[in-house]
């Protein structure tokens, strides 16, 4: 897999960018930006979609707006994905990847699945029958952070992740992994932790079995933490791509390992060798 860009450098890059200078983003950027996401391939199987939507109020008058929460953004990426039941966890995967992507060419990006104004976006896109509308992010050139947006960020939280022996485990989710017995599979759980997720809950919790690792989700939202497990299981594989280690997606049998009722399994990697 080549992922046209230094994916552990890109990830540390990445941060949620609220507020962008006035630079427009070239016609030939927009043009690189759908090539790439052509190339992402999406083990999940729920066909994912961007469109770039212009900011300026709807053809209704209702205002495309992000509640304050975004500054100084001329454009957006409207996500559309197939609505199947791996719906969430393909946009998290693919969308992620583009993002990475988008980090790599200097654009700030900011997952929104809340924070705007879903109506007059949807009014200015293709939603064809079946397929749903979860997802926008802002594109542009990042300027300084307001001192909303580093209110907003401390008040979430946004600089901190979680420990790795609350995420990571070698059973049924009681002992933590020691990432000493992982080898290099401990840059991908580094990687993975690093993720962004909404309203930076971090629900991904991984368990390993010595030939495997299995994915969940833990927290009360269904399609968004199950979205950002998928943006964390991105980050695993692109980063295995990159230290050479050899597996595979798949579902595996997680029936001995019991799931809490704000739980789900969403996938597994399963190494060639480790
Ligand atoms: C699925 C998803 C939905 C999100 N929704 C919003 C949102 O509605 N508004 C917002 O300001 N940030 C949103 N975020 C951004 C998160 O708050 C952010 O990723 C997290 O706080 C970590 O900060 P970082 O991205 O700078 O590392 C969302 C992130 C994800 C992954």
């Amino acid at each position: 897999m080549n992922t046209g860009f230094a994916v552990s450098e890109t990830v540390r890059a990445r941060t949620s960018v609220r507020t962008y200078t006035s630079e427009t983003v070239s016609q030939k950027t927009r043009e690189k930006i759908l090539a790439y996401l052509q190339t992402i391939d999406n083990p999940f199987g729920a066909k994912v979609n961007v469109q770039f939507v212009e900011k300026k109020t709807a053809s209704n008058g209702e205002k495309l707006g992000t509640y304050g929460f975004i500054k100084g953004a001329a454009l957006f990426i409207a996500v559309t994905a197939e609505d199947k039941d791996t719906a969430a966890e393909s946009v998290g995967y693919v969308i992620e990847q583009l993002v990475l992507y988008m980090t790599s060419l200097g654009l700030g990006t900011c997952w929104l699945g809340g924070t705007f104004n879903k109506t007059a976006f949807a009014e200015q896109i293709e939603i064809p029958d079946g397929w749903i509308f979860p997802i926008l992010s802002p594109v542009g050139y990042p300027a300084k952070q307001r001192i909303k947006e580093k209110v907003f960020r401390t008040a979430i939280n946004a600089n901190n992740r979680v420990a790795s022996e609350k995420l990571f485990f070698s059973d049924a989710f009681t002992t933590p992994l020691d990432l000493k017995t992982v080898g290099k599979y401990a840059d991908c759980l580094e990687n993975l932790r690093l993720a962004p997720s909404a309203g930076n809950k971090q629900p991904w919790r991984v368990i390993f079995d010595g030939n495997a690792f299995h994915f969940f989700k833990k927290g009360s939202m269904q399609f968004m933490q199950v979205l950002d497990v998928g943006i964390g299981i991105n980050h695993f594989v692109l980063t295995a791509a990159e230290k050479g280690l050899q597996g595979r997606l798949e579902k595996a049998d997680v029936s001995r390992y019991p799931l809490e009722k704000d739980m789900k399994y969403v996938a597994s990697w399963v190494c060639d060798n480790v």
